[in-house]
């Protein structure tokens, strides 16, 4: 398969990506990780998904835009992919290859989360697409940011702009999301690191910082 990833035993770069539901502080937090990498020399590009390349925001706008019922799961999930394999092949993977460190701000568990546990679409759809579009590529650490939906969607209020789509969705499938997070954590722990997003902007930065170091060694 062409344009399958990198490399990732001779990339020295590091892909750490940030999950969790409206308003959990994802945004808030990539800044503050991104500046603590940076004091410590490391090379940092912070990216997001949808977007993340001039073709993937096009994309974003269908996705996060307009109506709530404006697509189907299945349609959402594949705009997804496409969305994804053009910013990992434009952004993501050329930055890992530079040996960057690159924070993305949500990644494929929000799909599993979102289209999956969300809009209910058969995680074996999920898997097999994430197959087709990224291969056999993963994040070397998520962090899972993790608080009671109600305070999640008063928080993402406070932002509130024309990407509004999600949050229109009922509070039922919000809390699909969250479970979602929880359980893909739980089965991924390898990788996943699920953080109390409930505390402080500080507190939820010292953990976030303590969980990539200990992890990955920064
Ligand atoms: N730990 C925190 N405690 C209180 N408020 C917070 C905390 N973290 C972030 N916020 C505030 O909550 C709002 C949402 O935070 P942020 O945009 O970082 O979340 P997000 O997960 O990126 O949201 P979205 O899913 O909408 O992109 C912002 O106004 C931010 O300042
Ligand atoms: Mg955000």
């Amino acid at each position: 398969m062409t344009g399958a990833g990198p490399d990732r035993t001779s990339s020295q770069g590091r892909f750490i990506t940030l999950e969790g539901g409206e308003g959990a502080g994802k945004s808030t937090q990539i800044g503050r990780l991104r500046d603590w990498l940076e004091r410590r020399g490391h090379t940092v590009v912070a990216t997001r998904e949808p977007g993340g390349a001039p073709g993937a925001e096009m994309i974003r706008k269908l996705l996060v835009e307009g109506p709530a019922e404006r697509w189907d799961g299945t349609t959402e999930a594949l705009l997804h992919f496409a969305a994804r394999r053009d910013h990992l092949r434009v952004t993501v993977w050329p930055a890992l290859e530079r040996g960057d460190w690159v924070l993305c701000d949500r990644f494929a568990d929000s799909t599993v989360a979102y289209q999956g546990y969300g809009h209910g679409l058969d995680l074996k759809v999920l898997d097999r697409l994430y197959a087709i579009a990224v291969g056999s590529f993963r994040p070397d650490l998520t962090l899972i940011l993790d608080l009671p939906v109600d305070r999640g969607l008063a928080r993402a209020a406070t932002r509130r702009g024309t990407e509004t789509r999600y949050e229109g969705l009922p509070s039922d499938f919000h809390e699909r999301v969250r479970t979602g997070f929880v359980e893909l954590a739980a089965a991924a722990p390898g990788r996943c690191v699920v953080i109390d997003a409930s505390r402080d902007v500080e507190t939820v930065a010292a953990e976030v910082a303590d969980t990539v170091g200990q992890r990955l060694g920064a």
